[in-house]
């Protein structure tokens, strides 16, 4: 019998008698240990990065083996940064840089805990790819999403069981960020959420619990003020030097909003407001002419060199 409050702790459990067995639990391993991420750009390569980081192994793929070498290609030029800072050996680099094998297809994502896409912001691409490493999916495995917008419950019809897919957003640069967003869809077993939070507290990051509605909790929040610093460009209410000013001193934000809307990339943002604004039929979500316009130029920001700021020189300046 439990004795609550007894002093004597052996007498809260009643004594083993001899020649019978317990039944013995087993012990499910909840930990991932391996991860497959889909997707070697900006933010599969930074969700790679703080995962193999933390020792865990990486599969890393993309459209071709090149473009997954190329990933990897980014993440030890990071570390190289790291290390002439002497924030990390050179040991320690090579150890995390070693963890992480780029790969042609999914087939070595087999073996993995994990599987997360970081792919393109695009749902049909998202869909596809779900079908496709759902085919290699291990029995107790999680397919996650970094989507920054598009419905969970939606995306998890494509993966071969709803109920170990979730949404698991990373913020850019994911190394520097403390968050993630941990997003259940509807089908999302309690297992899955708990070994989701684990993983997130496994990475060092604070996890945020999301509703699966567009945006989920921070850019939901995030996306509409970037778009509308865009209109206050677009209006001619203030300069691009101004308004990133105004928001950096005057909120004491890190970076003014459309220096972070080149960072986050304004194809993604594009593709986010999109997905607000159909997915609401909400006028408050229409995307700012102006950013639809820089994204038909090709101005997609810090990643294609030009965005409201020319990144070509050696300090960034107003591209226009
Ligand atoms: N890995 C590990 N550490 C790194 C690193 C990397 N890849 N890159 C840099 N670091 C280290 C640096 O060595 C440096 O260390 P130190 O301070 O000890 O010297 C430290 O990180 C900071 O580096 P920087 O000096 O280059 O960076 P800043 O101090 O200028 O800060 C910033 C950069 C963190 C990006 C800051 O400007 C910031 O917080 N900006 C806002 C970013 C933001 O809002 N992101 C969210 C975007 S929304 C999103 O991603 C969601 C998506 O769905 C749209």
């Amino acid at each position: 019998m439990t004795c609550f409050g007894c002093r004597d702790k052996t007498a809260r459990f009643p004594p083993r008698s001899r020649g019978v067995k317990r039944p013995v639990k087993r012990q499910r391993s909840l930990a991932v240990q391996s991860v497959g991420i889909i997707g070697a750009g900006i933010m599969g390569s930074g969700i790679a990065q703080t995962v193999a980081s933390k020792g865990m192994d990486v599969i890393l793929t993309d459209v071709s083996l090149e473009n997954a070498e190329k990933g990897k290609a980014g993440i030890a030029k990071s570390l190289a940064k790291l290390v002439a800072k002497e924030k990390i050996i050179q040991a320690d680099a090579d150890a995390l840089l070693a963890r992480i094998t780029p790969a042609a297809d999914y087939s070595a994502m087999s073996a993995c805990d994990l599987i997360i896409e970081a792919a393109t912001e695009r749902e049909d691409i998202k869909h596809k790819i779900f079908e496709a490493a759902g085919k290699v999916l291990g029995a107790g495995a999680i397919m996650a999403s970094n989507t920054s917008s598009i419905p969970i419950t939606r995306m998890a019809a494509s993966s071969p069981d709803a109920a170990r897919f979730c949404g698991l957003h990373f913020f850019n640069p994911v190394p520097l960020m403390g968050l993630v967003e941990v997003i259940p869809g509807l089908a999302t077993s309690q297992d899955t959420i708990d070994r989701m939070k684990a993983f997130g507290e496994k990475l060092g990051k604070t996890v945020v619990l999301a509703g699966d509605e567009p945006g989920f909790v921070v850019n939901r929040i995030l996306c509409p003020m970037l778009n509308e610093a865009i209109f206050v460009l677009g209006a001619g209410i203030g300069s691009v030097e101004d308004i990133d000013a105004g928001c950096k001193i005057g909120l004491n934000h890190p970076m003014g909003p459309l220096t972070l809307a080149d960072f986050v990339g304004l194809d993604t943002l594009l593709e986010i407001m999109k997905v607000f604004h159909s997915t609401t039929g909400d006028p408050k979500y229409r995307p700012a002419p102006l950013l639809q316009k820089y994204v038909e130029a090709g101005w997609y920001g810090r990643k294609s060199g030009k965005g409201f700021y020319d990144y070509s020189g050696e300090t960034p300046v107003p591209s226009r």
